[in-house]
């Protein structure tokens, strides 16, 4: 585990005389500020527990290739306000994408993340009911209920989050050009069905390969 065996200032730099960049996917946003604060080098956030950026990107790539615009499209996430939930706020809301977020009670978005969200103007929705938010809406997306670090929860969340399971009929309530979304893996039968993962407006293997684009498209600019 980083940062165990020597102190994380110290593992920053090392790398950053081997490198010219760190794309760490790490457990706790803490680990990617103090490589951010000690590296001389780039750092990119492959994943925390706080956000998932590089996913966002490649996300809002899928939504441009599919609607060619961001602008005045609705994006609804349905399930648990997590890493994936923040950075879909920070990066598809920036580009003039409205979000709502369907969760239930004691699992919204963290509070300040929204509040930048919204202090950078973007409109943010945060509603209990999954219909609600899906409505009108051009893009659904959903993510796991229970993350990395969370797994001796997975059964008490299957329970809390049934309600907001995205099926055919949540879809059927969305703009009828509407796309599927989801960061993978997914489990099937719980906050998908597979016969929506399946569907024509399932554009989660375009998003899946746009990871490489993205991906690719970020280090060519930090490396210039
Ligand atoms: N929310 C998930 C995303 C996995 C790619 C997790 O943090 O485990």
């Amino acid at each position: 585990m980083v940062g165990e065996r020597d102190p994380l200032k110290d593992v920053a730099r090392n790398l950053e005389r081997w490198t010219q960049g760190i794309v760490a996917r790490v457990f706790t946003q803490q680990t990617i500020d103090d490589l951010a604060q000690w590296a001389r080098v780039p750092v990119v956030n492959a994943l925390s527990d706080l956000y998932h950026p590089c996913q966002a990107l490649a996300d809002v790539q899928t939504i441009r290739e599919r609607f060619g615009r961001w602008d005045g499209l609705k994006l609804a996430y349905v399930g648990d306000g997590n890493n994936v939930a923040h950075s879909l706020m920070l990066t598809a809301g920036r580009l003039g994408m409205s979000i709502s977020v369907a969760c239930p009670a004691g699992y919204e978005p963290n509070a300040a993340i929204v509040a930048q969200a919204r202090a950078a103007g973007v409109t943010v929705d945060i509603v209990s009911e999954a219909a609600e938010a899906a409505s009108g809406a051009h893009v659904i997306y959903t993510d796991v209920w229970a993350s990395m670090g969370q797994e001796s929860e997975a059964l008490e969340r299957q329970r809390i989050f049934a309600p907001y399971q995205v099926d055919e009929s949540l879809m059927a309530r969305a703009a009828s050009d509407a796309i599927f979304l989801h960061c993978l893996p997914a489990k099937r039968g719980l906050e998908v069905t597979d016969a929506v993962m399946e569907s024509p407006q399932s554009a989660i293997f375009d998003q899946a390969e746009n990871r490489l684009h993205a991906q690719k498209a970020l280090l060519a600019m930090l490396l210039q």
